[in-house]
């Protein structure tokens, strides 16, 4: 029976549409010896608002289960994200920080990723960071970093310290922050009257086009659309001025939001919206559709990798992605089918994956034997990928890929 929730934007009711079932927390990678008896589970399911179209989970994990200290995803592990965050940073060094001692604030900044460029510049800047480990390898690159949740408060803090900001940018994070009542309270008191909102998160859009539903997981509460981001900032005193759509993992949307009445919103704002008319993305006949999707690649690699399985073939997994926890636990895919993870995260590596117990290794453990195929959960990176890996391909090994449907590549 699928359950309802409250909104966490505008308070209305919540439908489910797709239930996971249990799943773990997606970035908690145990030790193989950890009693795995104490590992946390809760029921991962989707849900759409019925007020404002927002797509949310129906359940929250508590955020201090997720970001802490020894949280293991380090944003510069893709050489491809440098370089998007890097052109990032000029563009709007150009653009939006061209006035007098110009101020950016980063929520999630992680290792600093984006703040390099801008200390680089020597502008004034401060990362917020929950999670002590990547703050420090940011404050280790020379980046000024505050170790906390962003949130009203914390806003109204750095307002008395540092004054208002210029920008206030947040990419792959205010997805994941359920309170954003209070979020966007703090940006409205940190932000200068003249100042933008630039946030970057994977886009509905390309989720239900590509069934691309491994980004559905524990640290991705929101799945945003322009419509219900337009909602969303509305009831905040926010206006959707802009909208980009971005290549990166997989399909993602640069919003840009600006107190409202300030600016005149883009073209492309109108067109997006058109578009998401047109794709029904807020009907929940589309939604339901999505989930038979999910269904069916779920029975279909389950089936090829039993399979592969029977053939006597070996199947490693390539990325030991938050994601893939996701597709792993739905599946039921442990180290019977996919014997190991090769991932180049020091923090995952000798840890085995979460909920399922696959064991997590390094690139090189990949080269030393290569198996006759690579499940790519990393799929977001694939092109960066296959072409580092293409002696893998010179020894005849194939890749598995799910996203948008189960498919063996050569
Ligand atoms: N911005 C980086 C990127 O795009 O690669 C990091 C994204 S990472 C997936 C999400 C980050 O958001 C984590 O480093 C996490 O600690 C941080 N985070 C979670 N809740 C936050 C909050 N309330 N305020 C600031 N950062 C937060
Ligand atoms: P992401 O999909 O959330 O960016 O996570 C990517 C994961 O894949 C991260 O754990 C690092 C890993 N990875 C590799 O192992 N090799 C690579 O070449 C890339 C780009 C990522």
């Amino acid at each position: 029976m699928p359950s309802t929730a409250q909104c966490r934007i505008c308070g209305d009711q919540v439908n489910e549409f797709y239930d996971f079932g249990r799943q773990p927390l997606s970035d908690a990678f145990p030790a193989p010896d950890a009693d795995h008896s104490s590992e946390f589970f809760f029921r991962l399911a989707v849900g759409l608002c019925q007020g404002c179209t927002m797509v949310q989970l129906m359940e929250e994990v508590p955020r201090d289960r997720m970001f802490h200290e020894e949280y293991p995803y380090v944003s510069s592990g893709s050489a491809f994200m440098r370089e998007h965050f890097e052109g990032l940073a000029k563009r709007l060094l150009a653009t939006e920080m061209t006035g007098d001692d110009p101020f950016v604030v980063e929520l999630g900044c992680n290792d600093g990723v984006m703040l390099k460029a801008m200390a680089e510049a020597g502008v004034r800047h401060l990362g917020v960071e929950p999670s002590g480990g990547v703050a420090d390898l940011a404050a280790a690159k020379g980046i000024r970093v505050r170790k906390s949740f962003f949130e009203e408060s914390t806003a109204r803090e750095i307002e008395a310290e540092d004054g208002r900001a210029d920008v206030i940018y947040a990419a792959n994070t205010l997805c994941h922050i359920p309170y954003m009542g209070s979020i966007l309270a703090g940006v409205r008191a940190l932000l200068k009257p003249t100042g933008v909102f630039v946030f970057e998160d994977p886009y509905l859009g390309d989720i239900v086009e590509r069934t691309s539903f491994d980004q559905i997981y524990d640290e991705h509460f929101f799945f945003f659309t322009a419509r219900s981001v337009r909602e969303m900032a509305a009831r905040n005193g926010l206006e959707l001025v802009d909208v980009e759509r971005l290549p990166v993992h997989g399909g993602e949307v640069r919003y840009t939001l600006a107190p409202a009445g300030e600016r005149t919103p883009t073209a492309a704002v109108a067109q997006l919206l058109r578009h998401e008319e047109e794709q029904s993305l807020a009907e929940p006949a589309a939604l339901e559709a999505f989930g038979r999707n999910v269904t069916r690649i779920r029975d279909d690699l389950t089936a090829l990798l039993r399979r592969l399985k029977d053939e006597g073939k070996t199947v490693v997994g390539y990325g030991a992605t938050a994601k893939s926890a996701t597709v792993t636990n739905l599946c039921g895919i442990t180290p019977d089918l996919v014997s190991f993870v090769c991932d180049t995260t020091p923090a995952k590596q000798g840890r085995v994956t979460p909920g399922t117990h696959i064991p997590v290794r390094t690139p090189e453990d990949f080269a030393a034997d290569y198996p006759d195929y690579a499940l790519l959960f990393a799929w977001n990176h694939a092109e960066e990928i296959m072409a580092k890996e293409q002696a893998f391909k010179d020894a005849g090994g194939q890749w598995i890929l799910y996203v948008p449907d189960v498919r063996i590549v050569q």
